[in-house]
């Protein structure tokens, strides 16, 4: 429950109002309903993985059934915020999510990494840039997984059962067998989570 209204007669006295408004007043209702819940679907995401990293600190110092309040609560954030993304209209074909997808990749690898590297490096930030780097090296790899994906679903398949691994340290993914050490981060691939 992050970023959604506190007080739910607002929304009554917004429905109240929109009765007698003008088109125009109409639409900057709707835009504002619009980032709402942009704002809800951000806030309840953030919940939802913030929750499964809590779950993981719980479960390490020995507390299984805290872990679990947290994984099933994280849970319940991940329907929150699948409504409001369905309310957003942004979910699309086989074809269309992989384009999304592949622009969102794209867009951390050319634009927003390099520049928020950039700036850490400015500020000698050297926490925020492993992060960064890592993200960065994954982030380029996703896209081309995608990009190739998007191309096989165009010739009219799905892709193969092949194992993906990924490295629980940098998000490193490889499809097939792997390197026996992580390319980013040299973890042993022994740690690779399997999907
Ligand atoms: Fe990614
Ligand atoms: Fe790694």
């Amino acid at each position: 429950m992050v970023g959604l209204p506190s007080d739910p007669r607002r929304l009554n006295h917004h429905a109240t109002i929109t009765f007698n408004m003008t088109s125009k007043e109409m639409k900057i209702m709707r835009e504002m309903t619009t980032e709402n819940i942009k704002a809800s679907f951000a806030g309840e995401s953030q919940a939802h993985v913030k929750y499964q990293i809590f779950a993981s600190q719980a479960e390490k110092a020995g507390y299984p059934n805290i872990a679990r309040l947290y994984k099933a609560i994280a849970y319940a954030e991940l329907v929150h915020a699948s409504h409001h993304f369905r309310t957003l209209g942004t979910i699309g074909d086989i074809n269309e999510n992989l384009q999304t997808a592949i622009g969102g990749e794209t867009f951390e690898v050319d634009e927003m990494y390099p520049a928020y590297r950039a700036v850490a490096e400015e500020q000698d930030e050297k926490a925020a840039l492993r992060g960064i780097n890592y993200a960065l090296a994954a982030e380029k790899i996703h896209a081309a997984l995608y990009e190739e994906t998007a191309e096989i679903v165009k010739a009219g398949s799905d892709r193969g059962d092949d194992p993906i691994h990924i490295c629980p340290v940098c998000g490193f993914t490889h499809i097939g067998d792997p390197p026996a050490n992580c390319p980013i981060c040299g973890m042993a691939s022994s740690e690779f989570k399997i999907y």
